[in-house]
């Protein structure tokens, strides 16, 4: 394993991002903010925060989160190193944060987020709802 680094990233990154983690958000592209993280030239994780979301999800309830985090991601063989928990602080220091859990969701995301304080604020059959912020 080489270094790791956390990048932001330009127009041409969020599309090489699409392309390796087929669930990440494909449309407007400048709504979202993309982090990779690298392993040398290898992109193995990732975050995408939407900073001008349309709270679809969390209006009814009276929540307006600053921003929502749509797609966060750690490829296997390199988790339990801190590496998810980083990138979920880079959404973490907005005033208000939502995002959405489903199935597929390890235990490892829903411990970070009750830990840093999330509360889950609405629930559909496996498809839930949080959200932390004022
Ligand atoms: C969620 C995900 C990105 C976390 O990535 P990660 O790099 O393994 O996470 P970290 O190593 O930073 O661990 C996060 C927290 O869980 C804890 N943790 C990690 N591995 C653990 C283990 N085996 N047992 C107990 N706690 C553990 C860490 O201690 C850390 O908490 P702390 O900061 O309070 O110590 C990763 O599990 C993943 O890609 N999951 C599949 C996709 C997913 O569910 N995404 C979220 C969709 S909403």
């Amino acid at each position: 394993m080489g270094k790791i680094r956390v990048v932001k990233l330009n127009t041409e990154g969020k599309k090489e991002f699409i392309r390796e983690f087929k669930d990440a958000p494909k449309r407007r592209m400048d709504d979202y903010d993309f982090y990779g993280v690298y392993d040398g030239d290898k992109i193995i994780g990732g975050i995408v925060i939407n900073i001008k979301p349309d709270h679809f999800h969390f209006k009814g309830l009276g929540l307006l989160p600053k921003v929502i985090v749509e797609f966060l991601f750690v490829l296997k063989e390199y988790r339990n190193q801190g590496i998810g928990k980083k990138l979920f602080d880079i959404a973490s220091k907005y005033d208000s944060v939502g995002l959405r859990t489903g199935g597929m969701t390890t235990d490892t995301a829903k411990n970070m987020y009750t830990k840093a304080g999330f509360k889950v604020v609405r629930e559909k059959g496996l498809v839930k709802y949080w959200y932390r912020g004022k």
